[in-house]
């Protein structure tokens, strides 16, 4: 049986790379591809690469509300309206904005506001690899950010042995990663042969990576992050570094990386010594990661890749709402990364 489907922000990269995925699924039909101030537009005049004549609908909440599985792929804002609305009209859901990520208290922290529905929140935390169970079962999924995607997969197996306190993460992000609107400091004038950090400290991904990491793997305490705009179209790369505890060996750390993610098909582990390469995931769903002890200083370090658009937003929306639907985890989500 095929399920019927929505996106709401087609027009947006993170939409549009969903419906790019979903027009290659054998089980989910697309019936609703809306957009906003696109309504009524051509879908291939944003994106040539998209085949057909449809043109992007009006958000239409009674229309959503007949569909197996909506995604909304819409700002913060919007999605705190849609989404409770979606999940009031009991209509399973996978939200790519932050707006039910995180707890009211972290909420109001990161967003500076009171969340509008704090018994919605923290819906389940869509990173399948740490609890696919619930994904499952979820009636609302937050799908993660993409810095904080890339940095958990790498961070999360290592908790128990890291010093709490000690832990900074570096993230350099392609400019799809700012979204389809255009601002002066994504112009290409700007962008083009330069890199620059942005938005630290309190960029709001940095919440979102202590409340997952004390979630999923230990209670760290405030971590350091700094983003960083490159110049490409897609594609993220994370450093992290972390003091380890007392004793900890680098066999230690390669064993717990290479034993989390043993059996995942999206996530792999390269031999210590070896860097992965973010030309390596564009395109794919897939997240490559490394780490290294440096013995001098006990530190380790996790490199990690992802597309920011693949697993770091509509490939892991994706996976999710596969998963949710009863349907092989990997549908959809097999392309391996083109290169070079
Ligand atoms: N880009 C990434 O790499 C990435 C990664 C992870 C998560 N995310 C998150 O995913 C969401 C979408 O990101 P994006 O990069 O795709 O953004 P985007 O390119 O700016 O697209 C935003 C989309 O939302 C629609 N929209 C705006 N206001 C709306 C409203 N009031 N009601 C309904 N639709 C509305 C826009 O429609 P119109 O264009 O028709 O106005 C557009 O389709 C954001 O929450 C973002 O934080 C993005």
């Amino acid at each position: 049986m095929v399920a019927s489907v929505g996106i709401v922000g087609a027009s947006g990269y993170g939409g549009a790379e969903l419906l790019r995925l979903l027009l290659g699924h054998p089980g989910l039909e697309v019936e609703v591809v809306a957009a906003h101030s696109q309504a009524g537009e051509p879908i291939t005049g944003l994106f040539p690469n998209l085949p057909g004549n449809r043109v992007f609908d009006a958000v239409d909440l009674g229309r959503l509300a007949e569909l197996d599985l909506v995604f909304l792929s819409t700002p913060h804002g919007p999605s705190l309206d849609l989404g409770a609305a979606l999940h009031d009209a009991g209509v399973r859901t996978v939200d790519l904005s932050g707006a039910f990520r995180l707890s009211p208290a972290d909420f109001a922290t990161w967003y500076g506001e009171a969340h509008p529905r704090p018994d919605l929140v923290p819906a389940v935390y869509g990173l399948p690899e740490f609890n696919r169970k619930q994904v499952a079962d979820a009636t609302l999924v937050a799908n993660p950010g993409c810095y904080v995607t890339t940095a958990l997969l790498g961070l999360i197996p290592l908790a128990g042995l890291l010093e709490p306190g000690s832990v900074v993460v570096d993230g350099k992000s392609g400019t799809s990663g700012a979204g389809r609107a255009a601002k002066d400091s994504l112009h290409s004038t700007h962008v083009f042969g330069s890199v620059t950090a942005y938005g630290a400290p309190g960029h709001r991904h940095t919440g979102e990576i202590e409340a997952h990491l004390a979630g999923f793997g230990e209670d760290l305490g405030p971590i350091s992050f700094t983003p960083h705009l490159m110049p490409i179209a897609r594609g993220l790369l994370t450093t992290s570094y972390a003091g380890l505890r007392p004793g900890v060996t680098a066999d230690q750390v390669q064993s717990a990386l290479a034993d989390t993610f043993a059996d995942e098909p999206f996530v792999h582990v390269l031999a210590p010594g070896t860097f992965p390469v973010v030309k390596s995931v564009v395109g794919s769903n897939g997240c490559r990661l490394s780490a290294f002890v440096d013995e001098r200083t006990n530190r380790v370090t996790v490199v990690s890749v992802t597309d920011n658009l693949g697993k770091g937003a509509a490939g892991q929306a994706l996976q999710n709402a596969n998963l949710m639907l009863g349907l092989d985890e990997t549908t959809a989500l097999t392309a391996i990364g083109m290169y070079p």
